[in-house]
């Protein structure tokens, strides 16, 4: 008698996200049994493309509130793996600390106990950021950053640059997260992504694809968005969600994973990006003048460990992932 497959479960937090809804894809696609949760069921708006993706398998979906300590004890009960995707991303909130940095680690802190809660839960992946790891003042040029890497909070709470508190947000959850994880002997493995850029799933266009649209739609609210990232951060780094969604998932799938995960396929700098956009879409005209800023980037966030790990990018070039992403804004009428 053929022996039937058993189901692997999946709970993914935040359906109603850019990353989380690409990633309900994904599991579905690979079979996986998968519940999410969302803050509103009853906003037809923002979980009509979960209803799509019912259509892939099976998909159930879950209300539930990071502020509320038990909200997602029913969404991960029963899961062997729980993606931690949902968390404050308004990284321009005027009130950071009640807003960004208390809500993302209390949430984290809140979902994880339920995974205790479950007891079914063998691994949780994390999705922390970039931002976790650059925002630290480096002088000169050439700097390749790791998982070694830390933004300085210090810096960022004194200085308060733009943002800096979704920064703070993501370092503190993090920490937490992992200080909570070994506490409880829980295995935690955390993904940082890049500027996270492609096509979305969901209705509304999210910030970062808007900001990898900027130099072609000449919005310059956004290009003055980009400037400042490649200020603070250093870089202008970009990863595609597709691959961002694949690389969650192979973390989740390595026994052998542990701690960080920097998700990152192209490092570049602003001035660099608009002369690759310029050349390779005419049609657009990109403006390659920024005034004063360097022609390179200060620095390169590395995926090595990822690629060591045997993770491979699908889009490993600046020009595979902006075709994508081109195509996809004309279809959406982002881009004329
Ligand atoms: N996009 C990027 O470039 C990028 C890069 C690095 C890291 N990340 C990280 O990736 C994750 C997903 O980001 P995204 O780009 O997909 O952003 P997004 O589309 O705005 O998704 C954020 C999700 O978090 C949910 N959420 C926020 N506050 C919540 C709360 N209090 N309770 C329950 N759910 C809450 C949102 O729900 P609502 O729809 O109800 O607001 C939404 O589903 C975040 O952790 C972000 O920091 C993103």
């Amino acid at each position: 008698m053929a022996m039937q497959k058993e189901t692997k479960r999946a709970c993914v937090t935040g359906g109603s996200g850019y990353i989380a809804s690409e990633l309900i894809k994904q599991l579905l696609l690979k079979g996986y049994g998968v519940k999410t949760t969302v803050r509103d069921p009853d906003n037809a708006a923002k979980i009509s493309h979960l209803e799509e993706l019912r259509g892939l398998g099976a998909l159930q979906v879950y209300r539930a509130e990071l502020a509320e300590e038990g909200s997602f004890d029913e969404a991960v009960a029963g899961c062997e793996y729980v993606f931690l995707v949902a968390a404050p991303v308004n990284a321009f909130s005027e009130n950071p600390e009640e807003e960004l940095i208390k809500p993302a680690s209390k949430g984290t802190l809140n979902v994880m106990k339920s995974c205790v809660k479950a007891k079914s839960v063998k691994r949780i992946v994390l999705t922390s950021s970039a931002a976790a790891v650059s925002l630290t003042p480096l002088e000169g040029i050439g700097h390749v950053l790791d998982e070694e890497s830390w933004s300085d909070i210090e810096y960022l709470q004194t200085e308060k640059p733009p943002s800096w508190g979704y920064a703070v947000s993501k370092v503190v959850a993090e920490k937490e997260a992992s200080k909570f994880a070994q506490e409880n002997n829980i295995s935690l493995v955390t993904v940082l992504p890049v500027l996270t850029v492609g096509p979305s799933l969901i209705a509304e266009a999210r910030v970062s694809l808007a900001l990898s649209l900027a130099l072609l739609s000449g919005n310059e609210e956004l290009i003055n968005g980009l400037k400042i990232m490649e200020t603070l951060s250093g870089s202008i780094s970009l990863v595609h969600v597709e691959d961002v969604c694949r690389a969650h998932i192979f973390v989740a799938e390595s026994p052998s994973a542990l701690g960080r995960y920097i998700c990152c396929s192209v490092n570049t700098g602003l001035v660099e990006l608009a002369i690759s956009l310029q050349q390779r879409y005419p049609q657009y005209k990109v403006s390659t003048d920024f005034g004063g800023l360097p022609a390179k980037a200060r620095l390169s966030l590395s995926s090595e460990k990822l690629l060591k790990g045997g993770f491979e990018f699908k889009f490993k070039k600046l020009e595979e992932i902006y075709d994508d992403v081109v195509e996809y804004a004309k279809a959406k009428g982002l881009l004329p």
